[in-house]
């Protein structure tokens, strides 16, 4: 009896020894391919950026290089328009593949902001800053200290806050070298709640301007990207009990949500070929481009990214004739910025809150628009950019 119990014991330390290393090996294997997917997104994620643009037919009022070879730091800072106000923008931290692709993003960026920033009727214009590096590995104080200054070479031309890559912290060393900054800790702090409040009311009136409801229970909603902005807008979604499907290259910020929501996975890859309602990118931008745009099987598209659409002319268009409804990006993910406008003007949570529900009916107003004129969507937002700035510095003059 003895000798059998010893038998199935070694048995069952063999048993175990055999499925703790098929385990690590799994883990391991499962490690290193979402190491590989992350680097593979990473690299072709400056996708929005390989395009060659017409620089100067982008009317930017100063670019400015700033490199400083004892820190590392290589940004540029690009300030598009200040016709309703100071250009503000956040600085974005990106392993971009090259110099130009990140001259191509910072430029697309802060003109994405002055149309931002005018259609929402703030006084301020549009601006952005890009750091080229990674953010994992090459962030120092003193990098930021010395952004800081160069920030502060625009006397106040340009306010800086956060965007993707950087936190409040990286934000209190750029504010030890220039009043330029919003979005700190102690004040307004992170913009991404208020973001995806404006998001989610972008959303629900792009629903009900296609179905006749902005009801999201049940509908399924694929959300890209669930970072910062990405993960507060699951919460909205989650309570109104819509079918999400989340989608990201971090692969341990999956598990978490999905263990949280309870909701379904999509490998990056897949992310164009599922069957959804809505199609929620919340990651980067140029997503929405030639390769990707005849896959999508979504009625509605609304999200946080900036600069959704890669060539805003052609996929506009492509859209507005498949009957795609497109809730401008600019439009809807506009409750970060007025987030930091309230910071400046010492504004208050609740009035915030106000100006972010108001984009539902801004999105109402730009897609009643869109079908009247028969134009697309991303024009007729333009549109409205346009004329405020065009008025402005008419008054100006
Ligand atoms: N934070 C704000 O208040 C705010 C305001 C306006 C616009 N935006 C825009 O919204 C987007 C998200 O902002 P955020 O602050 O949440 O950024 P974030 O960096 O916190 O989150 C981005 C997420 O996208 C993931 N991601 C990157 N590439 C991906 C890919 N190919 N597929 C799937 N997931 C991918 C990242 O892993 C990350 O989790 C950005 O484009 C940003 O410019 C943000």
């Amino acid at each position: 009896m003895t000798s059998i119990g010893y038998k199935y014991k070694y048995l069952i330390r063999a048993i175990f020894f055999f499925q703790f290393y098929i385990l690590k090996i799994l883990f391991l294997w499962n490690i290193s391919s979402i190491k590989k997917m992350e680097d593979k997104f990473i690299k072709t994620s400056s996708l929005e950026s390989s395009s060659s643009i017409d620089f100067f037919g982008m009317n930017h009022e100063k670019i400015l290089f700033c490199q400083d070879k004892k820190t590392g730091l290589k940004a540029i800072i690009a300030v598009h328009n200040t016709v309703c106000g100071p250009a503000l923008g956040g600085t974005r931290m990106w392993n971009y593949v090259n110099d130009q692709a990140a001259l191509t993003d910072v430029m697309r960026l802060s003109r994405g902001m002055t149309y931002k920033n005018s259609i929402s009727g703030l006084n301020l214009g549009g601006g952005k800053a890009v750091i080229i590096g990674d953010s994992k590995t090459q962030k120092s104080p003193d990098l930021f200290k010395k952004f800081g200054e160069f920030v502060d070479l625009l006397a106040g031309s340009y306010i800086t806050a956060e965007d993707v890559g950087i936190s409040p912290q990286d934000m209190l060393y750029v504010y030890e070298k220039t009043n330029h900054v919003t979005g700190l800790p102690g004040k307004k702090g992170d913009p991404s709640p208020i973001t995806a409040y404006g998001v989610y009311m972008g959303m629900k009136a792009a629903l009900k301007f296609q179905t006749g409801s902005d009801n999201l229970k049940g509908k399924k909603i694929v959300v890209q990207g669930i970072g910062h902005v990405g993960l507060y807008l699951l919460d909205y979604l989650h309570k109104e009990g819509a079918e999400i499907t989340v989608c990201d290259i971090n692969a341990e910020s999956v598990q978490k949500t999905v263990a949280k929501y309870g909701c379904n996975y999509i490998d990056p890859d897949k992310v164009y070929q599922v069957d959804m309602d809505i199609y929620s990118p919340c990651a980067l931008g140029a997503t929405i481009n030639d390769s990707t745009i005849d896959q999508l099987k979504c009625s509605v598209i609304a999200g946080a990214a900036n600069n959704q659409l890669m060539n805003e002319k052609i996929h506009g268009e492509i859209l507005f004739k498949k009957g795609i409804v497109y809730a401008p990006d600019y439009l809807i993910n506009a409750g970060g910025v007025m987030n930091c406008y309230a910071e400046i003007h010492d504004i208050s949570d609740s009035k915030v809150m106000e100006m972010a529900g108001n984009i539902y009916q801004t999105t109402t107003d730009i897609l009643k628009s869109s079908r009247d004129e028969k134009i697309p969507t991303s024009l007729a937002a333009n549109k409205i950019a346009e004329k405020r700035i065009s008025d402005e510095s008419k008054m100006i003059k």
